[in-house]
């Protein structure tokens, strides 16, 4: 039986890849879309995600605007990784969908109360401040989540919007924190595997052999990002972050990591939202998470284009 989730989402070209991906594994069923402010502001991630079910041939796939600002700070966005509309590098037509009217943080809290105990995993692909408000507000879901599968944190890598900080702990740390101290089972894809998880020229032309629109939207959005992050880290090709959630999913031998207590940090300015990680089980905290380190990243690209080609 396919595995039921809620992707929760800021896209973001990596996001839109995730949710592309997602939507084509029949393993799995897309329950919603949820939306939240991260990489550019809410209205932008809200229709982005309409433009990418659109893309897929998914109209049917309900999507919600959820939170458009951290817990209790300011909105960091990201426009200088993800252009002004967050999906630059590819031209979607303006979605016909419409956003549902229930909030996202809601349709989270009824999805998990309606259905069975532990049938709902949650994939959250940007700041935590959906999914830590539907536990505020609704302690019980927490019970009923199956795991939560989450891109967040770095360790051996540090940061990538500050030294210390990953941009999605960093932009709603309180929220993290929450999430992280929750006791729900989960799977954490850090920098640390995202950054071995490198696109190349190889898999571009790859998927524009393809000659689908979904593979050519791809490949622009990948182009795009490439530019950024290869004058930032020096690379030929660049992190394609959110979508090892949805590969992990499917196929979790690709990946290894370890059982390991992770901490949020949300009181020092220098070092807010980092993910201190005990991997080396220095300290004798107890585990709250898989924290992945490893990715076989040809087998990881390989599942990609054969799923995305088949949209
Ligand atoms: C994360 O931040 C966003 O820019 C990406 O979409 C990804 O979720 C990587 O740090
Ligand atoms: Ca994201």
């Amino acid at each position: 039986m396919a595995r039921n989730i809620i992707i929760d989402t800021d896209p973001g070209q990596d996001d839109a890849v995730a949710i592309l991906l997602a939507l084509a594994c029949p393993e799995l069923n897309v329950l919603g879309i949820t939306c939240v402010a991260g990489n550019v502001p809410l209205t932008l991630t809200s229709k982005n995600a309409l433009q990418i079910c659109e893309l897929a041939g998914r109209p049917d796939v309900p999507v919600h605007a959820g939170c458009d600002r951290p817990l209790g700070r300011e909105l960091v966005t990201a426009e200088h990784v993800h252009g002004s509309t967050g999906l630059d590098g590819a031209t979607l037509p303006d979605p016909k969908m419409k956003l549902q009217e229930k909030h996202g943080v809601d349709f989270i809290i009824k999805s998990l109360r309606d259905g069975p105990e532990k049938t709902i995993t949650l994939c959250p692909l940007g700041p935590l401040t959906n999914i830590a408000t539907a536990i505020k507000q609704a302690p019980d879901i927490k019970q009923r989540i199956a795991q939560i599968v989450l891109m967040g944190g770095a360790y051996f890598e540090v940061g990538n919007i500050t030294p210390a900080a990953e941009f999605n702990i960093f932009v709603d740390p309180e929220a993290a924190k929450l999430v992280f101290n929750s006791g729900i089972d989960l799977v954490i894809a850090p920098l640390d595997v995202t950054h071995k998880a490198l696109t190349s020229k190889k898999w571009i032309t790859e998927l524009r052999n393809q000659n689908n629109p979904v593979c050519e939207a791809v490949a622009g959005w990948t182009d795009f990002f490439e530019r950024f992050d290869s004058e930032k880290y020096g690379s030929s090709g660049a992190p394609l972050h959110d979508p090892c959630v949805i590969a992990y999913l499917i196929a979790p031998e690709l990946f290894s990591g370890r059982r390991i207590n992770v901490e949020i940090e949300t009181k020092s300015e220098l070092t807010r939202g980092m993910t201190v990680a005990d991997w080396w089980g220095v300290t004798d905290r107890p585990s709250n998470a898989l924290f992945l380190g490893d990715i076989n990243a040809d087998g990881y690209f390989s599942l990609l284009t054969k799923h995305l080609a088949k949209l």
